[in-house]
């Protein structure tokens, strides 16, 4: 199985009710995670693996812990970056203000937008590493947006932060899980 354009290519689902295998758990030993591993054998220049941590429109997959941590043991082995697409499961959708918040895995980078302004302002955001940062303080990528930073958009950040604090959605959530 291999599915590629223009140079993406693309992961099976860790769909279990519908494995793209045709495996049972437990006895699938988590195939649809290996296949990274399948891929970064088999393809050159592979840089990064973008995730959405639960996944939002092929059907609200929720991967199983095992999954993750073997995704994390192949990043880690092949350095590949892990970016997690949080724009929908962030902010709390899934009881934790991230949704990979739920497994053992650190991204290296996070991008998010619509629960961090309440959707009160247009405002996307990409969240990375120290490291990561530390390599652009040094080496000047040049890419610019007229609008960025505008203090408008970045306002609603802290109190949507407040208000899940106050309101303790957090916990709301989780309990009607
Ligand atoms: C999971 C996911 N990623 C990315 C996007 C794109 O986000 P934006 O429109 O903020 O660029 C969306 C939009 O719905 C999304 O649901």
């Amino acid at each position: 199985m291999r599915c590629t354009i223009e140079g993406v290519i693309f992961a099976p689902d860790p769909y279990c009710y519908r494995c793209p295998f045709g495996r049972e758990y437990p006895g699938c030993d988590f195939e649809c995670a290996r296949y990274l591993e399948y891929v970064l054998k088999n393809e050159w220049h592979v840089a990064r693996f973008v995730f959405e941590p639960v996944v939002g429109t092929n059907g609200i997959i929720v991967p199983l812990k095992e999954y993750y941590e073997i995704i994390g043991e192949i990043a880690e082995k092949y350095e590949i970056l892990l970016i997690a697409d949080e724009v929908m499961s962030g902010w709390g959708r899934t009881g934790e203000w991230f949704a990979v918040n739920h497994y053992k895995l650190k991204p290296d980078i996070i991008t998010t937008a619509k629960g961090a302004t309440g959707a009160y302002m247009p405002l996307g955001i990409t969240a990375t590493t120290e490291e990561i940062y530390g390599f652009f303080e040094e080496n000047f990528f040049a890419h610019g947006h007229t609008y960025s930073d505008h203090p408008m958009c970045l306002a609603p950040v802290p109190a949507v932060v407040k208000e899940f604090k106050r309101l303790n959605l957090l916990d709301h959530v989780k309990r009607m899980e």
